[in-house]
């Protein structure tokens, strides 16, 4: 009796391993079959898969794995938060990366402007300053936070999924990121628009008790985030 309950004790821990280094295989985009799949948007329209299915590899230009879509400044003066990102996409800006498991993105900031805490749920990103000086930071699920003041040249890591910030602490001068991301579609999640900006708006008790706010904070707040 004993010798199978650790035997079958044994199985279940094999398997409980077997997919743990399944899972932490299968923690990135998946591995590609070719050496480029260059993105068709085209035929996307018809059905669905994981990424875009991909043009007759004979033709592939040099264009396809170009972009300047990270060279045109946007003004994010005026947007909530003072912050706009462009993100490339195999869809739109850059078809050649399709598959390959990456993105790169530009974040600019206005003067005092901030990319407020956010979470990527499927990469990782390392964030290069182009211009002016951001302070950035990362918390882990401990909530030890790690942060940072970044000079034009210098970069920063934030850990899969870590809930992160940039702040550009000049109120003069705007200031330019470049993001590497490890994932083709890294979703962004930002903490204040989850909590108070979600459509339907998330229950007022919720809100009150999770925050220790009373109703008049949570609709000040959803007013202030533009709800
Ligand atoms: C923010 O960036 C996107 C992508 O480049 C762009 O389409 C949009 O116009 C920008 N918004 C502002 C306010 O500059």
């Amino acid at each position: 009796m004993r010798a199978s309950a650790d035997h079958a004790a044994s199985i279940t821990h094999r398997i409980l391993l077997s997919l743990f280094l399944l899972a932490t295989l299968s923690a990135s985009d998946p591995d590609l079959l070719f050496d480029y799949c260059v993105a068709d948007p085209a035929a996307a329209a018809s059905f669905h898969l994981n990424g875009l299915p991909c043009i007759d590899p004979a033709a592939a230009r040099a264009e396809h794995f170009a972009t300047s879509a990270l060279s045109r400044a946007t003004n994010p003066s005026a947007t909530l938060f003072g912050f706009n990102v462009t993100l490339t996409s195999p869809a739109t800006s850059l078809p050649g990366a399709n598959a390959q498991g990456l993105a790169m993105a530009r974040i600019d900031l206005a003067p005092g402007g901030m990319a407020p805490p956010h979470s990527h749920p499927r990469a990782s990103e390392v964030a290069l300053v182009l211009a002016g000086s951001v302070l950035v930071g990362f918390a882990d699920t401990s909530y030890r936070l790690y942060t940072q003041l970044l000079r034009a040249g210098e970069a920063f890591v934030f850990p899969r999924a870590m809930v992160h910030f940039l702040y550009n602490m000049d109120v003069a001068a705007p200031a330019v990121v470049l993001s590497g991301l490890n994932s083709q579609s890294p979703g962004a999640q930002l903490v204040p628009l989850s909590a108070f900006r979600t459509e339907p708006r998330m229950p007022e008790e919720i809100l009150k008790k999770a925050f220790k706010i009373n109703g008049q904070d949570v609709h000040r707040i959803q007013r202030n985030l533009g709800g």
